[in-house]
């Protein structure tokens, strides 16, 4: 059936806060249509592209997206209707081209991401074949040439189900500051398939919610991502208390399950006169610098099996390498706010030895093929991605047949309560069914890389 795209149609509907967001219908001119709805984070970075936002206070708190789904019907419909969906790095140019800014801030990040996901499910519909197919073949253009390193090895070269990280714990701006990370995550490192480590996941999840019942703190509350909300007198024993439901549920802790974080140390930075540093509200209120941060996770990474940390400092932070060097041997090191899916700040900070891993948002940077470009430059530089939504999310469970198109390896979506994010884990059961031996499965493997 034509792929030409014959329709583009956006509404205003409605994330997982009940806050408005931008949905996308794109029909081809066979009939065939696709629909994608854009996702919205909390916990941003200063150098993401832009949300658009109405701002106007007498309707939806200022939070509406009229003006973003106005930009789609009158400037992006006109000038896509004719043009080959299944060209999504076309599709993706003329959008850049006719938003013209750097962050897309004059059509708005919302409005860009829909339509560029829209355009995929389009063309996988007109094309009779499963999303997670045509992005397997968008995937593969893009990242042909991208030669394996030592560490990425067993990432991006196939189709292969994520190893899910999963929220169990959820701190920060996702849970009103109740602790100071912002999540405190399991990896099912010695799973044996993605739907074995589920099963573990959702077991550790309940039996967690029993430990924090029992010990008083709770643990029927969730933050924005699923995650337990609990108020913990210290971050650390927000790390303790899953050990503690891991084992109960006679899994072994490092070998089994590990453990991730998510410090998002963006949002605890603070500048107060001459002293610059990290408040750690959870652990006494004090003021740590970088040097002291570093030091602390050094000290929980021998203590705890923890694998992986996210945003460990703030995105502007001159320590990153420091950091990199001394832990990048034990622990992926994540940078989100730090690299925000850009391929140009990649480019740039990835050469000064910072991180070791990449979270890959599609709405950070706007379209799926700039997307695709980080995931490959991340590749090129021995880097791993980890596919990630946001803190606002929908139905709409596009990034389950991203992850798994590209091989990336890591998924996280948060916890494995709430329908918006269940949505991204059920798609990812009917994957491993539907393509069987064709998705590979290294679990934890890719953990070994790091020794
Ligand atoms: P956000 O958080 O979607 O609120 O930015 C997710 C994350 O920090 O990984
Ligand atoms: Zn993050």
């Amino acid at each position: 059936m034509s792929t030409l795209i014959k329709r583009v149609h956006a509404r205003e509907v409605f994330d997982s806060r009940g806050r408005p967001t931008v949905e996308v219908e794109i029909t081809c001119t066979g009939g065939e249509s696709g629909r994608a709805i854009a996702p919205s984070g909390a916990s941003k970075g200063r150098f993401e592209a832009l949300e658009l936002r109405d701002h106007d206070p007498s309707r939806l708190g200022g939070a509406g997206v009229l003006l973003a789904v106005r930009n789609i019907e009158t400037v992006i419909a006109p000038a896509l209707e004719g043009l080959d969906a299944a060209d999504q790095a076309g599709v993706d140019k003329r959008l850049k081209e006719l938003d013209g800014t750097q962050n897309c801030s004059k059509l708005g990040a919302n409005a860009l991401v829909a339509v560029s996901l829209a355009a995929a499910h389009a063309a996988a519909a007109a094309r009779r074949i499963m999303l997670v197919e045509h992005l397997h073949e968008l995937w593969v253009q893009t990242a042909g040439a991208a030669g394996p390193g030592r560490r990425t090895v067993l990432v991006g070269r196939e189709m292969a189900m994520p190893l899910p990280m999963v929220n169990m714990i959820s701190g920060g701006l996702h849970a009103g500051k109740n602790l100071d990370f912002q999540d405190f995550l399991i990896l099912p490192v010695g799973a044996s398939s993605y739907h074995q480590a589920l099963d573990w996941i959702v077991t550790i999840y309940h039996q967690l919610g029993e430990c924090l019942t029992e010990t008083g703190f709770e643990g029927v509350l969730v933050g924005d991502e699923g995650g337990f909300g609990p108020r913990l007198a210290e971050n650390s024993r927000a790390v303790e208390v899953v050990l503690e439901a891991i084992e109960r549920c006679r899994l072994s802790p490092g070998r089994d399950v590990a453990i991730g974080l998510d410090v998002a140390a963006t949002h605890l930075a603070e500048s107060t006169g001459r002293a610059q540093g990290y408040r750690l509200a959870a652990s006494g209120g004090a003021l740590i610098t970088s040097a002291e941060i570093i030091d602390l996770f050094d000290t929980w990474t021998k203590k705890y099996p923890i694998v992986s940390i996210e945003d460990p400092l703030h995105e502007s932070d001159s320590e990153w390498p420091e950091i990199t060097k001394r832990l990048s041997q034990r622990v992926q090191l994540i940078g989100d706010d730090l690299f925000v899916t850009n391929p140009e700040r990649f480019r740039t900070i990835s050469a000064e030895g910072a991180a070791n891993s990449v979270l890959i948002k599609v709405n950070q940077i706007g379209t799926l093929s700039e997307t695709l470009a980080t995931m490959r430059l991340a590749l090129e530089a021995d880097y791993w991605p980890v596919i990630s939504a946001r803190s606002g999310e929908t139905e709409d469970a596009t990034i389950a047949d991203l992850a798994v198109a590209t091989g990336a390896g890591q998924i996280k979506i948060g916890s494995v309560a709430r329908s918006e994010r269940l949505a991204k884990y059920n798609q990812l059961l009917r994957l491993e069914e539907r393509l069987g031996s064709r998705a590979a499965w290294h679990g934890g493997k890719i953990f070994e890389a790091l020794k």
